[in-house]
């Protein structure tokens, strides 16, 4: 089979070097430039941790506060790109239309699109970060047909999503502060996994020189499948398919059953052995907010927090260490927030926005990156002869 090695899957590949995030998938650690995300997760706001992930340190007060106001002054879009959201139908899913909106800013917003520039690549980061929540939000707005709300400077930036998201023009908004936290919280647990599938087909789009916002819009088409960031609304939409707590020893059954392709959404990780340390906050978040809404009794979340605990006793997940993800917690906090499960993913693919333009950037700047072209093991028919159409 020549001289390449079969790794389907890159179970083993290292495919790049890259300094931004550490993950040890024995012991469940996850560091961001050193720091574990337990602090970030703790101390910081999503910025912050965003401005970590792209220069290599957190930043100190004068430089939060500029990197504050060159995001929080490019969330407006080009006015012209509400018309494109009019040409998708209504009840278009809100990751179809992300794909499509992403991939047009480079229509957009040439002016800042050569890769070769630092400065370029700057711009069209901050343009990116700044952009994608106000593109979720308005992709949610058409689905349901309420007016496109533009966003406020005076709000933090996990603020001003739920307020794009949830404010009509009729009324106040005013967020909830310990869902506006918890909300907070769900951006930076979801900011940066390494070389996770969406992060590396941004990487592999980008190899090529292809425009930023192109390589984003890839990376958020990865992202959409159900074994990747679409596992959060995959759970929601599993739980109520299981619709009571005594059904669910019948998809417990089934996704122990190779026959059956079923698996329990929101359960195991390729890289994880243990459990997630994104799940562990999470899953703490998850019962504070429940608490905090009076909704420990609703039937939803009693369902699943019976799946969490038979799951965690069973001998099939114990012993291939399947643990809940942080999938599982965080679409159940977005469901408790009034959040719709469709929205789930589009807001994985906000926070992952982060994650996506450090690592594109890095990529960028690393003399030993090449184009990414993997090599491949034939297995078709050897050299045969051609045959005229009227002897097949
Ligand atoms: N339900 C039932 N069995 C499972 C599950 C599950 N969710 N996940 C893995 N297994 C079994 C699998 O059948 C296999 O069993 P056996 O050794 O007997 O053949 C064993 O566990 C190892 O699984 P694998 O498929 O080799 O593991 P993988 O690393 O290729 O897949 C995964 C990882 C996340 C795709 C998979 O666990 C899965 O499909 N989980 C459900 C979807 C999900 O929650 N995805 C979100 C991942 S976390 C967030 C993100 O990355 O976006």
């Amino acid at each position: 089979h020549g001289v390449y090695t079969y790794d389907p899957g890159f179970m083993s590949t290292a495919a790049c070097n890259s300094n931004i995030t550490f993950i040890d998938g024995e012991q469940g650690l996850l560091y961001h430039r050193g720091y574990p995300i337990e602090e970030l997760a703790e101390h910081c706001d999503y910025l912050e941790v965003a401005y970590l992930l792209m220069h290599g340190e957190l930043p100190n007060a004068a430089e939060k506060q500029q990197f504050t106001d060159t995001i929080t002054g490019s969330t407006m879009l080009h006015d012209q790109l509400s018309n494109i959201f009019r040409g998708f139908r209504r009840d278009a899913h809100p990751m179809a239309v992300m794909v499509g909106v992403v991939g047009s800013l480079s229509a957009f917003y040439f002016d800042s699109m050569d890769i070769l520039n630092p400065k370029h690549r700057e711009i069209s980061a901050h343009r990116l970060l700044a952009k994608v929540p106000t593109i979720a939000a308005w992709s949610y707005k058409y689905n349901i047909g309420q007016p496109f709300m533009y966003p406020q400077n005076h709000l933090n930036y996990a603020e001003n999503f739920m307020y794009m998201m949830f404010a009509t023009p009729c009324e106040q908004y005013v967020p909830n502060p310990v869902l506006a936290k918890a909300f907070e919280r769900i951006l930076i647990l979801h900011a940066d996994h390494e070389q996770n599938a969406s992060t590396s087909t941004v990487r592999l789009v980008g190899s090529s020189g292809a425009n930023p916002f192109a390589c984003i819009s890839a990376g958020i088409a990865s992202l959409w499948g159900p074994a990747h960031g679409g596992a959060n609304e995959a759970t929601l939409n599993m739980l109520e398919e299981i619709g009571d707590v005594s059904r669910i020893g019948e998809f417990i059954n089934r996704a122990k059953d190779k026959s059956d392709s079923f698996r329990l959404m929101g359960f195991g990780h390729r890289v994880y052995r243990n459990m997630d340390p994104r799940a562990a906050i999470m899953r703490k978040t998850c019962h504070e907010v429940l608490d905090v809404l009076g909704l420990n009794n609703d039937p939803m979340f009693k369902l699943a927090l019976a799946l969490e605990k038979i799951a965690l006793e069973d001998e099939y997940f114990v012993s291939r260490k399947l643990y809940p993800n942080v999938d599982f917690y965080s679409g159940i906090v977005m469901r408790a927030m009034g959040i719709p499960n469709s929205m789930f993913t589009a807001i994985f693919a906000l926070a992952r926005t982060a994650g996506w333009i450090a690592q594109w950037s890095e990529m960028h700047s690393d003399p030993e990156a090449k184009i990414g072209r993997p090599r491949q093991l034939y297995t078709g028919s050897a050299k045969r002869s051609f045959v005229e159409l009227n002897k097949r």
